[in-house]
């Protein structure tokens, strides 16, 4: 049966949501709201059975319907109040032996009881969802979201009953040639509904999205209402510096005002962040902001117009002392802990958008962050559709964090091979990325290195197109001995800041032996001293994140005993334990500290 009717509603359906609601709400910590984490639910699917054998709407017991048996003649096969559960957030692998390698999907359910009041908008938040979720609520599909470390919401005012409410998630996480990322990446496919959810309950007309910032000297500030409506009352208060004001909203439901006011500007070793309010009927949101600007010149990255020296450190979203996806602010804490223990300023988060505790304590404990999409390795990029996909995930990524001073730059890439096509799809992400956030520097991590005469030259077009160029380069360890990147001499045609943003080599802690015996300590030392004694040479590099801090989980690194699937470049095992390589790094940073 040909269904033309209900194909243009579900179009139509979904531009209305996207016209009437913000693409994504600002700052959801601060809002009214019902956390839905918890014990879900969920039916593990590897044959795709809900969705073929039970999707199609006018079916009566699709999973998403949650169907129960009325009549003892009823056929429903399956039942989620009988399966068993999962903990949300929560990646799958590590919650159950069974699915440890488990790509697929999962059918996820909860069934809450939701005090729904008239006149109020309803948000479901989904802080992230590895790697495509489609989402229902009492049976209405509200819509679907590709792409694992980014957040999404559907306007849920519609569906949500007072009452019990069923929520029916679809999760997927098989790996397919046409994502961001694609098949192939060096860390685990950690699958499942990963973050947060919550259901935000919100004024009709709300307050959609805010940008306040240090620009030129004084305060920007930009506000949206979800409506667009004009002549809406939206206030900003900042006590600290005296700011008291309130602002009138155009005909596009939009405020842009620019306050004169000195703060004290946000630096690494003094974090400084003002406790503002941002309002708009009668919803009070609270936020922390630091200010400070961040700019490149003559080839130096300036803070607050100083010259800085990145000591940073590459870091993936693992939680620090257990298996699984990092979560939570405790996790942030102590991995973040881990890498001011080893005198960073700077940590790149890896390959992907972490969650957003990681950047709100960053924030706190003044720490520059590199932040990334996973445009990893080979990804089609001759494709407009996986164009879309990257641009989507920058976009959710830039939306989310704007308002994070920790974030100094934004990476479009990582390690992807150079061509034109990639150059092409590449040039088009930075172009957005300005558009999106001109206060910030963009970056991405390059292998190039081409050898001229024993020299070592960057010369990959991309380094042409960023504001700071990032290089991997594994002397040492892919190539060479350690003893042999000391002398190794590299030029850069560019006059623009260099971030080696990896070099490193992997150890089993607690495994030593001479310094030339691969996974020992002693060699991973050997790589490090090495490798910071070439970088120390290098007069156009402005810093460095070494990968990596923590030992972390990769389908590609079987080796028995050694690996047993773990990457094993941490300067910490994955139990947090310190390698001889950490004492390496932390006496470099200190003694640059000390010759600041
Ligand atoms: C690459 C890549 C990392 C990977 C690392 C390694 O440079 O960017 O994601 O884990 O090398 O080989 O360990």
């Amino acid at each position: 049966m040909y269904r033309p009717l209900l194909v243009c509603l579900s179009i139509f359906c979904s531009l209305t949501m996207a016209v009437h609601g913000h693409a994504l709400i600002q700052n959801p910590d601060a809002r009214n709201q019902q956390s839905l984490n918890g014990d879900w639910h969920i039916i593990v699917d590897p044959y795709e059975n809900g969705f073929y054998n039970h999707r199609y709407e006018e079916k009566p017991n699709g999973y998403f319907k949650d169907a129960k048996m009325q009549h003892p003649s009823d056929l429903i096969e399956y039942n989620f109040s009988a399966s068993p559960t999962l903990r949300v957030p929560g990646d799958w692998n590590s919650q159950k032996e069974s699915l440890f390698f488990y790509e697929g999907t999962i059918w996820y359910r909860k069934a809450f009881e939701s005090k729904k009041q008239n006149g109020k908008r309803y948000i479901l938040y989904f802080d992230a969802v590895n790697y495509e979720a489609i989402v229902y609520l009492n049976g209405e599909k509200l819509g679907r979201h590709e792409g694992g470390f980014t957040a999404f919401q559907f306007d849920a005012t519609k569906a949500l009953k007072k009452g019990m409410n069923t929520l029916v998630v679809k999760v997927n996480n098989r790996r397919e040639r046409d994502f961001i990322p694609t098949v192939n990446t060096d860390w685990w496919n950690y699958g499942g509904i990963t973050r947060p959810v919550r259901l935000l309950e919100v004024p009709q007309d709300y307050l959609a999205d805010y940008t306040v910032k240090l620009q030129n000297d004084k305060i920007a500030f930009h506000a949206v209402s979800s409506s667009q409506k004009k002549n809406q009352t939206i206030r900003l208060h900042i006590p600290e510096l005296g700011i008291n004001e309130k602002y009138s909203t155009d005909g596009e439901g939009k405020v842009t005002a620019i306050l004169k006011a000195k703060p004290e500007l946000w630096t690494p070793e003094n974090p400084k962040r003002y406790s503002l309010t941002v309002s708009l009927n009668g919803e009070k949101i609270k936020d922390n902001i630091g200010f400070r600007d961040i700019a490149i010149r003559n080839g130096d990255i300036l803070l607050n117009g100083k010259p800085v020296f990145l000591k940073g450190i590459s870091i993936h979203e693992e939680a620090p002392t257990r298996e699984g996806r990092a979560w939570t602010e405790e996790d942030a804490r102590t991995t973040l802990t881990w890498a001011k223990e080893l005198g960073c300023n700077f940590i790149r988060l890896a390959h992907y958008p972490h969650n957003e505790a990681m950047l709100k304590v960053a924030d706190e404990m003044g720490l520059l962050v590199w932040s990334e999409i996973p445009v990893y390795w080979t990804v089609l990029f001759e494709r407009e559709d996986v164009y879309a996909k990257a641009e989507q995930q920058l976009e959710e990524m830039i939306e989310r964090d704007k308002n994070r001073a920790s974030i100094i730059l934004w990476s479009v890439a990582n390690e992807t091979p150079n061509h034109q096509v990639r150059l092409a799809f590449l040039k088009k992400l930075v172009k957005k990325a300005r558009q999106l956030d001109n206060s910030r520097l963009i970056t991405a991590a390059m292998d190039t290195q081409t050898d001229n005469g024993g020299s070592k030259i960057i010369d990959d077009p991309l380094a042409g197109e960023v504001d700071v160029i990032g290089v991997n380069s594994y002397c040492g360890w892919y190539g060479g001995t350690p003893q042999s990147c000391a002398s190794l001499h590299w030029l850069s045609p560019y006059n623009k800041p260099v971030i080696i943003s990896e070099f490193g080599g992997g150890a089993l802690k607690g495994l030593h032996g001479e310094v030339n015996e691969r996974w020992t300590e002693e060699y991973q030392a050997a790589v490090y001293e090495h490798n910071l004694t070439m970088i120390s040479k290098m007069d156009f590099v402005r810093g460095t994140t070494p990968w990596i801090l923590k030992d972390f989980r990769s389908p590609r690194r079987p080796l028995p005993v050694i690996q047993d699937y773990w990457n094993r470049k941490g300067v910490l095992s994955e139990k947090g334990e310190r390698k001889l390589a950490w004492k390496i790094l932390h006496d470099f940073y200190e003694n640059l500290t000390s010759s600041e």
